[in-house]
């Protein structure tokens, strides 16, 4: 059944020698059979080798790859969505050391080979079954930057007034039509607004949707956002939900043409709100869908509930990944190997007990349960989610509460057994008689030892996004990573003065690209000092003695100290059950101390060997 649930264009990043794969035809396949009426598959080379990013992006620009996508669509198509091809140009071309911007050094007739190559890939595009294509025209890409005042400073025919600018624009459109049939829907993506000093604004963007449908173009999905200010392409944490919606309608107001907006719709509700206010047509998704395939089934059915919602966090479906894995997802273990885990029923039921509700014991508690044995999860704490159910961290970074609410409404749903309030001991867990113990109890806090660390004036950085209170003045935070790096932030959003200090050059190299940008720009305009390659000396109580990088000390009166320097492996309560249980099991972080989507993919790994 048709609805109006787009799901917006990502690069899986999963074809092999630039063919599709089964591991892309299971992921586009899930999110068809999931219930979006469109899917808009990622973007292929059109002009090898000049746009070609790799072996792991597709290639149109040749008959030899049809087969491929031809199986895709079929795919899509029998999965109940219609397929879109997205259609790009990079702003960009050439080998990495001597890039060479495209809209600058092109002539006017190489620009016009551009476009016949466009057509050529719509014609092919038709060919290999897709329903349509999205032509790229926002995002800093070639197009976009034809389009900006701030980038296009041509003399020529390109260049100049918007109707020399947007040229370009409307003879990719009037080639694909060529060559793929005027009948052939036309999406265009559009950056509605650069965010960028001289850039290309609503005005433009709102003529540019006229010329746009005078053209017959079928729709246009707003984005927003270039190169230099990607968080209006792609929304973080840090932005606010659905901050596109309004200027989608600002373009709506200016044509007829049915409108599709991106951004952060967070469930279905806000979905539903944004097409009652008018704002746009249609709902594009693309991380939603990332994380739950079945998201517009789900809203259908009238489950949000059941939906497992996206934590915007951008750690592992951007950039490369998960070492060994590729693409994938931090709140989701199954995406990107939807073809490959399958849940099967266990030979035999077996008692299990869970100790530590976080996400790793609660997800082995579900896969377990799902698999037919009887569960029980031990949570030494008032409520599940383990650190992700911290307060200050809810506080501060809220959309990651959507990640221990969704496995916690699944553990209910399952009816597993749950105590709360339990700080479960070996002869604890004996005296439940278990076939199986899985130990999720999180990683050790690693205190270094400095001189003077047991201090008052020392808080442990758990300790701090756990909630406690009492310190205040200045405030010095040692360690390297985001858990030292966001409570910087936190504290410099109350007006504190704080002092980084990292023991290596690199630091935050446990975010990926756009957060870590957007928190470093963060802490730019707030009262942060940030010192690496500095060494903690002593501690003392107003002051902290550290080594800077050419050796000299340095005191720095200080009030209050965070020391945020990571967890270790903690296997204790493993260990002593061992050979006491018949299978004992360590999952997430006191395994291997790292992120929430190691803990959860920990989780599953032993909750399907049980
Ligand atoms: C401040 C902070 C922010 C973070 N932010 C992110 C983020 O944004 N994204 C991300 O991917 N990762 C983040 N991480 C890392 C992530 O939180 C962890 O990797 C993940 O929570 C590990 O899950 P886990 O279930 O193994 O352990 P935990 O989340 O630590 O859960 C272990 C649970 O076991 C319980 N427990 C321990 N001992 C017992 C016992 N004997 N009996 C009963 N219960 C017990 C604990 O109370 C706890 O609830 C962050 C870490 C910190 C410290
Ligand atoms: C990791 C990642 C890469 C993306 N790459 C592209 C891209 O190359 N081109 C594009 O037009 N959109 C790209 N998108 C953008 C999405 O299609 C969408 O516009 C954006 O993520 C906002 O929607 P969302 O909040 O529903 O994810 C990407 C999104 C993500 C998360």
């Amino acid at each position: 059944m048709l609805n109006r649930v787009i799901m917006g264009v990502y690069p899986t990043h999963y074809a092999l020698d630039s063919q599709v794969t089964d591991r892309m035809a299971w992921f586009y396949r899930a999110r068809a059979r999931g219930g979006a009426s469109l899917i808009v598959v990622e973007g292929p080379c059109l002009d090898y080798p000049h746009d070609y990013s790799g072996e792991t992006q597709l290639r149109l620009d040749d008959d030899s790859f049809l087969p491929g996508l031809q199986r895709l669509t079929e795919t899509i198509h029998a999965g109940g969505a219609r397929a879109f091809l997205h259609l790009n140009y990079p702003a960009r071309t050439g080998p990495r050391e001597a890039r060479v911007s495209v809209h600058e050094h092109s002539s006017s007739v190489e620009l016009g080979r551009l476009v016949r190559k466009f057509g050529e890939a719509a014609g092919r595009a038709r060919e290999a079954g897709f329903d349509g294509v999205e032509v790229q025209a926002g995002w800093g890409e070639l197009i976009s930057r034809l389009l900006s005042p701030a980038y296009n400073h041509r003399p020529d025919e390109y260049g100049g007034p918007l109707y020399n600018r947007g040229r370009f624009l409307l003879q990719v459109i009037a080639a694909v039509q060529d060559k793929a049939g005027s009948d052939f829907p036309i999406q265009v993506k559009m950056s509605a607004r650069e965010f960028l000093p001289g850039g290309f604004e609503i005005e433009e963007a709102q003529a540019v949707a006229a010329m746009l449908e005078k053209a017959a173009v079928a729709s246009i999905l707003v984005s927003a956002g270039s190169a230099d200010t990607r968080r209006w392409s792609v929304p973080p944490q840090a932005v606010p939900p659905a901050v596109l919606a309004p200027i989608a309608a600002q373009i709506r107001e200016a044509v007829g043409i049915p409108i599709v907006t991106v951004g952060k719709i967070k469930n279905p509700d806000m979905a539903e709100a944004i097409l009652a206010a008018g704002q746009a047509d249609f709902i594009a998704l693309t991380r939603p869908f990332i994380t739950d395939p079945d998201w517009a089934k789900k809203a259908r059915k009238g489950r949000p509930q059941d939906i497992r919602g996206c934590i915007y966090c951008l750690q592992e479906c951007a950039g490369s990944g998960v070492p060994g894995l590729g693409r994938a997802c931090v709140a989701n273990p199954y995406t990107g190997q939807e073809g490959l885990i399958r849940i099967r029923k266990a030979r035999k039921k077996k008692r299990v007990v869970v100790v530590g509700g976080g996400p790793a014991g609660m997800q082995a508690a579900i896969t377990a349960a799902e698999r037919g044995h009887s569960v029980r999860l031990i949570e030494q704490a008032p409520r599940l989610g383990g650190v992700f159910s911290y307060p200050r961290i809810a506080g501060y970074k809220g959309d990651v509460v959507e990640l221990p609410r969704y496995l916690e409404h699944r553990v209910r749903q399952l009816g597993i057994d749950v105590t709360l309030g339990v700080r479960a001991t070996a002869a604890h867990v004996l005296a439940q008689e278990p076939d199986a113990v899985v130990v999720a109890t999180g990683s050790r806090r690693f205190i270094p030892p400095y001189p003077g660390i047991e201090g008052e004036n020392v808080i442990e950085g758990r300790d701090f996004w756990a909630g406690r209170d009492g310190f205040g003045g200045r405030v010095a935070i040692i360690g390297a990573g985001s858990v030292a790096f966001e409570a910087a932030d936190w504290f410099a959003d109350r007006g504190t003065e704080v002092t980084i200090l990292a023991r290596g050059a690199d630091y935050l190299k446990d975010m990926t690209e756009l957060p870590r940008k957007e928190l470093l720009d963060r802490l730019g305009t707030k009262r942060v000092r940030i010192l690496s390659k500095v060494q903690v000396v002593s501690i003392e109580p107003a002051l902290l003695v550290y080594r800077d990088e050419e050796g000299g000390e340095v005191s720095l009166a200080i009030d209050t100290i965070v020391v945020a320097a990571g967890g270790r492996r903690d296997p204790a309560l493993a260990e002593e059950l061992k050979g006491r249980v018949q299978e004992v099991y360590l999952a997430g972080d006191c395994d291997q101390p790292g992120t929430g989507g190691m803990a959860i993919r920990s989780g599953l790994g032993v909750g399907l060997r049980i």
